[in-house]
């Protein structure tokens, strides 16, 4: 994981200022052999109920409205729960103070974006991820855009 302020790239983001922004940022192996018993804690203590695993890679059908819909800036109403498996991503989260935080993922970071909080994802120029979601219900999973101002 590497995090910066976007508008001022120099100036590094630690976990310290991931963790006040209400953001968990934690590394676990990539091997699911080791990785599945403290996954399973994981989901137990914050009450995790089900997962998929997604594929993003240049190749794919349809990736380009996938990507358009991604770096949309939006929020959920639940958390949303990253493991990177393989690949990278980028997330832009928005601090407390409106400024984006960007954080580059790489396989063993978890990152887990609290509700309400608004980000959009994009991948790194690699063009490929798979990385495990873990959601906190059953429902719907949907992105509320955020209004233009
Ligand atoms: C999502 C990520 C890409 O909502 O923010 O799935
Ligand atoms: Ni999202």
């Amino acid at each position: 994981m590497r995090a910066y302020f976007l508008d001022k790239p120099t100036q590094a983001i630690g976990t310290d200022k991931l963790s006040a922004e209400g953001i968990h940022y934690q590394q676990l192996p990539t091997d699911e052999l080791t990785y599945r018993a403290p996954l399973s804690a994981l989901c137990e203590a914050r009450g995790y109920v089900s997962q998929d695993q997604v594929h993003l890679h240049s190749g794919m059908p349809n990736l380009e409205p996938l990507l358009e819909k991604f770096f949309t800036e939006h929020l959920h109403t639940d958390e949303e729960i990253r493991f990177v498996l393989k690949g990278e991503g980028i997330f832009d989260l928005r601090d407390a103070d409106d400024r984006w935080m960007r954080v580059h993922v790489v396989p063993g970071d978890l990152l887990i974006v609290p509700a309400q909080k608004y980000h959009r994802f994009a991948l790194s120029d690699t063009m490929t991820i798979t990385c495990k979601r873990l959601f906190q219900n059953q429902d719907g999973w949907a992105a509320i855009n955020r209004q233009a101002k």
